[in-house]
């Protein structure tokens, strides 16, 4: 049987944050955020190893303890220019065999939980494609004018939000990501091969914290421990 292997990109400097500290290192519930995605990735059994991919310069990450999670944890200093390219060099620097599954979640995703994990692996462990975790839009969707005025409304018939992790063969990937590296998430560049992956019904816990209004609520989430 294949083996499950997980990919955190964190090479990113989380511009839409406006911090000092790269997002991904800023203190969520006595932690730095990444802590509690690598946390999650690193107690699901059937995950082998959980790479995260860093930036050559990243001067952060050794101020912490990462030890709790042991050999489970490989870090690789070599993230890109973009996510696409972080994903991809990680992808390279891993060595994987084709056939194995890879798990890319973001490190800015630190309320995804246990649950909506093990769920994705059992929608997806005999899938032909992979696919990922999304959500059914629930908002009504205004398209803009250059005024920031409704242009129109957009039908949200069959719209999700694409969340991570996407699970997909780590030979599919490599592929995808050489043939479309100008992409947003790993299941575009396999679109872009002709590929439909699979949409698995996750929840809005699992949001990328993205603006400083972000923190507040992930602090909530992660103290309370409601991740659905
Ligand atoms: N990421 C990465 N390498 C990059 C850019 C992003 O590994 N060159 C990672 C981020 O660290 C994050 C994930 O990709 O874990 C999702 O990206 P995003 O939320 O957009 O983070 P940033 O790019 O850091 O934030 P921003 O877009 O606001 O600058
Ligand atoms: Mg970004």
């Amino acid at each position: 049987m294949s083996k499950i292997f997980a990919l955190v990109p964190a090479a990113g400097c989380g511009s839409r944050m406006v911090s000092e500290l790269p997002k991904q290192y800023l203190p969520l519930a006595g932690h730095p955020m990444i802590y509690h995605t690598l946390a999650t990735l690193c107690a699901n059994p059937e995950v082998d190893i959980v790479f995260v991919v860093l930036a050559s310069d990243d001067t952060h990450w050794h101020s912490y303890d990462w030890s709790l999670f042991g050999d489970k944890l490989q870090q690789l200093f070599c993230g890109g220019a973009t996510r696409a390219e972080s994903v991809l060099n990680g992808l390279m620097a891993a060595e994987l065999e084709l056939d194995d599954w890879l798990l890319v979640h973001d490190a800015a995703r630190p309320c995804l939980s246990h649950k909506q994990l093990a769920r994705l692996i059992e929608a997806l462990r005999d899938d032909e494609v992979g696919g990922i975790l999304a959500v059914p839009v629930a908002d009504t969707l205004k398209r803009a004018d250059g005024e920031c005025r409704i242009a129109h409304t957009e039908s949200r018939e069959g719209v999700w939000q694409a969340q991570t992790p996407q699970m997909f063969r780590a030979g599919l990937l490599l592929q995808a990501l050489q043939i479309a590296p100008n992409v947003t998430d790993d299941a575009s560049a396999v679109e872009a091969l002709g590929f439909h992956p699979k949409l698995v019904t996750s929840s809005f816990s699992n949001f990328k914290v993205t603006y400083p209004q972000d923190i507040e609520l992930a602090e909530l989430l992660l103290t309370q421990g409601k991740k659905i």
